[in-house]
């Protein structure tokens, strides 16, 4: 009997992988994507979404995460879910960046817009909350401590009254070499003498590891954690570590499903987010969760951490394409 309730806790609590939307909305996205001959019209790219989410459904895949700036992300989410009915989708959306990109194809400069205001948000949730009810999680895109956002009480009010009235729970999504600060922050933040935010999307990846301590502090607190960019934009693909073929080998799957399974290994959180762009590598990210990496394995690939700044301003580098 007791080994039952252990089974079915470890199956509550383990980590999921998720799908996120950000390369399949908008016809261009900072990946580093090889094939250039792709359709890059609307209406392929929707077929492709939808059959991306009807792949991640069928594959167990139950949350799905998505923003007003990944193009037509929200609107292609919300009419599979309308479509679909699924009552066990769990959809995640953000505020706070615009598309503006207009899916004009070679945009020149950024493709969208940041805005942490109170007026953004107003004018966001009126269209993210017709996902309601299957959303569950609304948060932050991109809080940084530079925008003051952590700082703006109509914002946090107004996010308050959100979580009030609908029950959604309240997160935020980070980047950049102050993740570990952001979060800090973020999570003493109290309104009414209750903590706002439940939950954290952050990069952690075996190249940028240096969230490790906080996001672990936050999971002992019940937060919960999502892991976006677990395989680093697609960068572990291009100079390739050898310790990741090697391991890739040994357990006959891709570098890609390595590297999911060192974070989930490292930091079981609740949800890695998947950014697949085909079935092929959701398929193959799925992987992650057939096999375990052996302590020795974990120390090793711990080893692959690279210097934090290094790692954002390469990350800055990568084009839209
Ligand atoms: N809050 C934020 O600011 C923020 C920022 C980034 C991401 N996110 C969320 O996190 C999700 C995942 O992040 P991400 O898409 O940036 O990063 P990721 O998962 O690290 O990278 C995804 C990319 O890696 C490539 N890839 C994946 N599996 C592959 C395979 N088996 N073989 C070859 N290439 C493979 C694909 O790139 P190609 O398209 O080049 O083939 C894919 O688009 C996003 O969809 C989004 O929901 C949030």
């Amino acid at each position: 009997m007791a080994v039952f309730f252990i089974a079915i806790l470890y199956i509550w609590y383990m980590t999921k992988i998720g799908l996120g939307l950000a390369a399949l909305g908008r016809p261009e996205y900072i990946n580093i994507r090889d094939e250039k001959n792709i359709d890059k019209s609307e209406s392929s790219f929707k077929n492709n979404a939808f059959e991306m989410l009807n792949a991640a459904y069928q594959l167990g895949i139950r949350y799905f995460d998505t923003a007003p700036s990944y193009g037509k992300g929200e609107s292609f989410l919300k009419e599979w879910q309308k479509t679909t009915q699924h009552s066990d989708s769990i959809l995640a959306t953000k505020w706070g960046y615009t598309y503006v990109a207009n899916w004009q194809l070679g945009y020149k400069g950024a493709h969208e817009v940041k805005e942490h205001s109170l007026e953004k948000l107003v004018e966001q949730w009126e269209v993210s909350k017709e996902m309601l009810p299957d959303l569950k999680v609304y948060q932050i895109h991109s809080a940084t401590l530079e925008s003051g956002v952590l700082e703006n009480n109509k914002v946090l009010k107004k996010l308050s009254e959100i979580k009030n009235e609908t029950g959604l729970q309240i997160g935020l999504t980070t980047s950049g070499p102050n993740q570990s600060r952001v979060l800090q922050e973020a999570s003493s933040i109290k309104i009414n003498n209750h903590y706002l935010f439940d939950v954290f999307q952050v990069t952690y990846n075996v190249l940028e590891q240096s969230t490790f301590k906080t996001l672990s502090d936050l999971i002992k607190l019940g937060k919960k954690i999502v892991i976006k960019e677990g395989i680093a934009n697609g960068r572990i693909f291009k100079n390739t570590p050898p310790l990741l073929t090697d391991l890739a080998t040994k357990h006959n799957v891709g570098v890609d499903a390595i590297a999911l399974r060192f974070i989930i290994d490292t930091l079981q959180p609740y949800i890695v987010l998947s950014g697949a762009f085909t079935q092929n590598q959701l398929q193959e990210n799925l992987k992650a969760l057939s096999f375990e990496l052996s302590s020795d394995d974990l120390k090793d690939l711990t080893n692959l951490n690279v210097n934090t700044d290094n790692y954002w301003n390469e990350r800055k580098q990568l084009s839209w394409n």
